[in-house]
C-alpha cells in the first residue's frame, strides 16, 4: 500500500511515477550494470593482451627448441673457436676440440651452450630473455631463480607450461616457461647423470618486459571508459526523457479518468434526480385526487353550515316560518353531511398513508445499516410507484415471510423501484407484474417478474453495463440497472435475470441474511 499515493482527485498514482527521486534507483542500477560491463571489458582486454604476448613467448620457445633439437640430433655441432666462443668447460667429450687439416681450431657446441649463446644475441636484439635451467644443473650458473624453481617443480608434477607476471628491479616481466624432456638424442651426454627418456631435464624460460603490454591494456581501458561513459550518459538521458514522457501521460490519463468519473457520477446523480421527479409527479397525482374532493366537500359543507346558521338565527329572533323549514330536506341533509364527512376523512387518510409510505420508502430518518423488514419496504415502494403501475399492469403480491435482513433499507427500496419501473417499461400495452419474496438459510430474495416483451441473450448480457439502454432516446439514461447492480454488490448480494422474448423477464435480488458487516459500507448517498 505504501508504494501508492492518492492524487488530489482520489486516483492512485504509484509513488515511483509521481516522485522522480525513485528514478535514481534506476540510474543506480544502470550505473552498476555499466560498471560491470566496463570491468569485464577491461579484464578481457588485459587477458587478450597477455594472451598475445604469451603466444609470442611460446613461439620463441618453439624456435629455440627447434634449433636445440637440430643440434642434439647431430650430437653437438662444431664451430671455430673465437674470443667469444670458447670451448665449453662443462662438456666432457673425447672429441670436444678438433683441428682442421689447414690448422683452424674447432670446438663442439652442445645444445645448452648454443642456447646460451643465442640467448645473449637475442637479448641484445629484442629485449626478450631466454634461459635454460634445471633443478640439478651441471653448470652451477644454470640453477633456477625462484620463479623458475616453482615452474620446474610443477613440470615434475606433469604441468605442460607456466606463465606469470613478476615484479622485479627492472620493472614487471611477463614470464613463460615450458619443460625440456629427455629424448634419445640427449642420452649421449646426459645418460651419465642418471636421466631416463621422458624425464624432465630442465626447462626453458622466456621473459619479456610487461610494460608494452600494459600500455596496450591502458589504451584499451581508455577506449572502454570513453565508450561506456558515452553509452551511460546517452541511455540515461534517453531513459529519463522517456520516463518523463510516461509520467506526463500517466498524469494526463489520471486526470482524464477523474473527469470521466466525475461526469459519470453527475449522470448518476441526474438519473436519481429524474427518478425522484417521476416519483414526485406520481405522488402529486395521488395526493391531488383526494385533496380535490376533500376541497369540494368542504365547499358543500360550508354551504350547508351557512344555511343552518341563518335558520338558527331566524329561530332565535322568532322569525322562522313553516316555509323556511320546508325548504330544507332534513333526511337528505343528514345522509349527505355524514357522507361528506366520511368521504373527506377517507381522503385525508389516503393522503396520510401516501406520506407515510413515502417516508418508509425513503427512510430519510434512518439511512444507515439496519435490520430491515424487506416486505414493508416492498409494500411502500409499490404504493409510491402505484401511479406508474396502475394503468399498465395488474400487480400481484406474493410476499413470503422474511426475517429481518441487514441492509441499507432506502437503497434496497431504490433497487425494487428500479426493477418495478423497468418492468412497467417492458410491458407494451397491459400486463402483469408479480412481486415475490422469500428466503432460505443464507439468502433473502425479492423477485420482480413481468409479462413484458422480454430480452434476447445478447441484451441480457449487457443490461448491467452503465449507459446501456434499449429505451428510446430521452426515456432513460441506462443507469437504473447498473445502479441497482452496484447497490446489491455493496450488500454482498447478487442479481439474477431470466428472460424469454415475448414472454417476459424475471429479476431476482438475493441478499445475504448473515453476511456483510456494515463496516466500510456506504451510506445511501455515497453509493453513487
Ligand atoms: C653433446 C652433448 C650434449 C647433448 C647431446 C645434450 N646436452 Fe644438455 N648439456 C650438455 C652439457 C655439457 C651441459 C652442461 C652445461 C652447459 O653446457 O651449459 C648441458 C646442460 C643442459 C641443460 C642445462 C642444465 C645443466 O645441467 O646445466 C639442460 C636443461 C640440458 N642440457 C638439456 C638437454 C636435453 C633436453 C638434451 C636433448 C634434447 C640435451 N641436453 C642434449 C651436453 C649435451
Amino acid at each position: 500500500m505504501d508504494a501508492f499515493v492518492t492524487s488530489a482527485s482520489g486516483r492512485t498514482i504509484p509513488r515511483v511515477v509521481r516522485e522522480r527521486r525513485w528514478w535514481l534507483l534506476l540510474v543506480l542500477a544502470w550505473g552498476v550494470a555499466v560498471g560491470f560491463s566496463l570491468n569485464s571489458q577491461i579484464e578481457q582486454t588485459r587477458r587478450q593482451a597477455t594472451a598475445v604476448a604469451i603466444e609470442g613467448a611460446r613461439n620463441m620457445f618453439r624456435m629455440v627448441l627447434l634449433t636445440r633439437n637440430w643440434n642434439s640430433s647431430h650430437g653437438g655441432v662444431y664451430v671455430p673457436v673465437t674470443e667469444h666462443t670458447q670451448p665449453n668447460p662443462y662438456l666432457e667429450h673425447p672429441r670436444r676440440d678438433l683441428m682442421t687439416t689447414d690448422g683452424v681450431a674447432l670446438t663442439m657446441i652442445n645444445p645448452a651452450y648454443m642456447t646460451r649463446l643465442i640467448g645473449e644475441t637475442a637479448e641484445s636484439a629484442s629485449g626478450a630473455i631466454f634461459r635454460l635451467s634445471s633443478l640439478r644443473p651441471i653448470r652451477p650458473g644454470n640453477g633456477p631463480d625462484d620463479w623458475e624453481r616453482q615452474a620446474l617443480l610443477a613440470f615434475e608434477q606433469g604441468e605442460k607450461e607456466m606463465t606469470g607476471v613478476e615484479r622485479g628491479p627492472q620493472g614487471a616481466m611477463l614470464r613463460y616457461m615450458a619443460p625440456l624432456p629427455v629424448k634419445r638424442s640427449c642420452m649421449d651426454c646426459h645418460a651419465k647423470q642418471g636421466y631416463q627418456i621422458g624425464d624432465v631435464r630442465g626447462g626453458l624460460s622466456v621473459s619479456q618486459r610487461y610494460e608494452p603490454i600494459e600500455e596496450v591494456v591502458h589504451s584499451g581501458v581508455r577506449k572502454a571508459l570513453i565508450s561506456h561513459g558515452i553509452g551511460f550518459v546517452l541511455v540515461l538521458a534517453a531513459g529519463w526523457l522517456l520516463l518523463e514522457i510516461l509520467r506526463r501521460r500517466w498524469f494526463d490519463l489520471a486526470g482524464k479518468v477523474d473527469e470521466l468519473e466525475a461526469s459519470q457520477s453527475q449522470l448518476l446523480q441526474s438519473e436519481k434526480m429524474a427518478s425522484i421527479g417521476q416519483l414526485a409527479a406520481g405522488v402529486a397525482h395521488e395526493i391531488n385526487n383526494p385533496v380535490g374532493f376533500v376541497n369540494s366537500n368542504l365547499g358543500a359543507l360550508k354551504k350547508y353550515s351557512e344555511q343552518m346558521v341563518s335558520l338558527l338565527e331566524r329561530c332565535r329572533n322568532g322569525q322562522a316560518s313553516e316555509a323556511d323549514f320546508a325548504a330544507i330536506d332534513f333526511d337528505y341533509l343528514k345522509d349527505d353531511l355524514g357522507d361528506l364527512l366520511n368521504e373527506s376523512r377517507e381522503g385525508l387518510e389516503r393522503v396520510k398513508k401516501i406520506v407515510s409510505d413515502l417516508k418508509t420508502y425513503s427512510r430519510v430518518d434512518e439511512s444507515a445499516w439496519q435490520d430491515a423488514d424487506l416486505n414493508s419496504g416492498i409494500e411502500s415502494t409499490l404504493n409510491v410507484a402505484w401511479n406508474e403501475l396502475k394503468y399498465k399492469a395488474d400487480v400481484i403480491r406474493e410476499l413470503g415471510e422474511l426475517p429481518p435482513v441487514p441492509c441499507v433499507a432506502a437503497q434496497i427500496n431504490q433497487v425494487v423501484m428500479n426493477l418495478l419501473v423497468n418492468a412497467v417499461h417492458a410491458i407494451e400495452t397491459h400486463g402483469t407484474i408479480t412481486v415475490r419474496s422469500g428466503h432460505d438459510d443464507a439468502w433473502a430474495w425479492i423477485e420482480v417478474a413481468d409479462t413484458g416483451k422480454g430480452m434476447t441473450p445478447a441484451v441480457m448480457n449487457r443490461i448491467f453495463e452503465p449507459f446501456y439502454t434499449t429505451k428510446p432516446v430521452g426515456k432513460g439514461t441506462g443507469l437504473g440497472l447498473s445502479l441497482s447492480y452496484d447497490i446489491v454488490r455493496k450488500h454482498d448480494g447478487r442479481i439474477e435475470v431470466s428472460s424469454e422474448v415475448g414472454v417476459g423477464s424475471t429479476f431476482r435480488v438475493l441478499l445475504p441474511l448473515h453476511g456483510k458487516s456494515p463496516d466500510g459500507a456506504a451510506g445511501p448517498d455515497s453509493g453513487r
